[in-house]
């Protein structure tokens, strides 16, 4: 069947206004995802220092940076010489607790009224957090959960009508190419699609970093689909000819062509298995990543501790040289040799929580209300040049 004038309506159809009419949208909506594209590059850039947009920055926007607040961060990084062990032991439980304001007073206030104050109060002159009051410290006491579910969601409810509503008017110009069904109908369908897994998967990085990945690719799905559009649509405007329509599979009526559903359809279930199997690979590959730099942070909280912590050195190597670690068992002070691999595939939490690794502490003694105990604990030697134990 050949595509003839009039059959149904493409852009040979369309009079000149039309043709005027959709150009001047099309070029417009492809500048304006442009500059949305260059917008999102420079606002995420530098959520994690580093120029450009990466899967960091994502994840940092809408996961945050759970590892600990910035107060914790001071006191056991730069901070760490002004306050003593006992102190920060006091400090790090009260921001596990969440920084409850009644502990204040009695707890906290007299911890930084020792050293802190001298440079962090209004007095001092210098441009740094001001701790002398609760609301103060409060600012550097909150765990940074990225943005807030309120916030997404009013985020995603102005994305899903805007860009809904661009789509359809897209849409409905695309819909006048000349294209074989199984082109075109994926095209109309996966925009409205990937708007949906994007603006999903934001909730679901909030949730698992993971889905960082899910937001990328989306995002990507859609930039194709937006840009074919565009770019086809524009093509046959201007330079489509009646006559170099002699193609049978050209789009024809739904209802009366069961073949060109069919294809759509596999086309469609294509694309989601190539977009699934894109997404799982990322996630096996961030895994280990996100083990890795786990690991990374404790390496680097032990360093502070003990004053080695360089940011700009190699803390592998830091840690290889100065640190000897062994594991303890707590009741004996006898030093474990055996099953230390088993320890240590374990977190502390999970060698607490197990019934062969951790025992539950008598409500007597457990003042901080952990309730259960390792009963293995690493101890860590910090090794002089000569590789003596120094101190511990
Ligand atoms: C000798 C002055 C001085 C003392 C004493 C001091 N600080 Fe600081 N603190 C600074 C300066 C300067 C900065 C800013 C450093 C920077 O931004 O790199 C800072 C930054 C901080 C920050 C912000 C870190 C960030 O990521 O924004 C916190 C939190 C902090 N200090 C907590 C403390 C605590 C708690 C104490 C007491 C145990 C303390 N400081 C004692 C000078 C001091």
């Amino acid at each position: 069947m050949r595509y003839e004038k009039g059959q149904y309506r493409s852009f040979i159809d369309c009079s000149l206004a039309e043709k005027l009419l959709f150009t001047g949208y099309l070029l417009l909506t492809g500048i304006a995802y442009l500059m949305a594209m260059y917008y999102l590059y420079t606002s995420h850039q530098g959520h994690d220092g580093k120029p450009g947009d990466s899967i960091e920055d994502i994840v940092e926007t809408y996961y945050g940076n759970r590892s600990g607040t910035k107060l914790e961060a001071a006191i056991r990084g730069p901070m760490a010489a002004y306050i003593e062990i006992e102190d920060r032991h006091v400090i790090v439980e009260w921001l596990k607790k969440d920084a409850p304001k009644e502990d204040y007073p009695s707890k906290i206030q007299p911890i930084l009224a020792k050293t802190c104050l001298q440079c962090h109060s209004p007095s001092s002159g210098l441009k740094i957090p001001d701790l002398s009051n609760y609301s103060g410290i409060r600012k550097v006491a909150k765990v940074d959960t990225g943005e807030s579910l309120h916030t997404l969601v009013k985020l995603s409810h102005i994305h899903l009508f805007g860009i809904g509503l661009v789509l359809f008017i897209l849409g409905s110009i695309f819909k006048l190419t000349v294209l074989p069904g199984w082109l075109k109908y994926p095209l109309i369908v996966i925009p409205f699609f990937a708007v949906f897994v994007d603006i999903l998967s934001w909730f679901l990085t909030k949730w698992d970093p993971v889905y960082a990945y899910t937001v990328v690719v989306a995002g990507a799905f859609l930039g194709i689909s937006l840009g074919a559009q565009i770019m086809i649509s524009l093509y046959q405007i201007w330079f489509l000819r009646p006559e170099l329509i002699v193609s049978e599979k050209v789009t024809k009526p739904v209802i009366k062509n069961k073949n060109s559903i069919v294809k759509t359809y596999q086309v469609v279930i294509g694309i989601c298995l190539v977009a699934s199997f894109l997404v799982s690979i990322t996630v096996v590959k961030l895994t280990p990543r996100q083990k890795e730099n786990q690991r990374l942070e404790k390496i680097k909280n032990i360093l502070s501790v003990v004053q080695l912590y360089d940011e700009n050195t190699d803390v592998d190597a830091i840690y290889r040289q100065n640190i000897f670690k062994q594991w303890v068992e707590l009741e004996t002070g006898q030093i474990v040799y055996d099953n230390v691999s088993q320890l240590e595939k374990r977190s502390f939490e999970q060698l607490a929580k197990s019934s062969e690794y951790g025992e539950s502490l008598p409500s007597a003694v457990d003042i901080a209300n952990i309730k259960r105990q390792p009963k293995f604990m690493p101890v860590y030697y910090v090794l002089d040049s000569t590789h003596k134990c120094n101190s511990f």
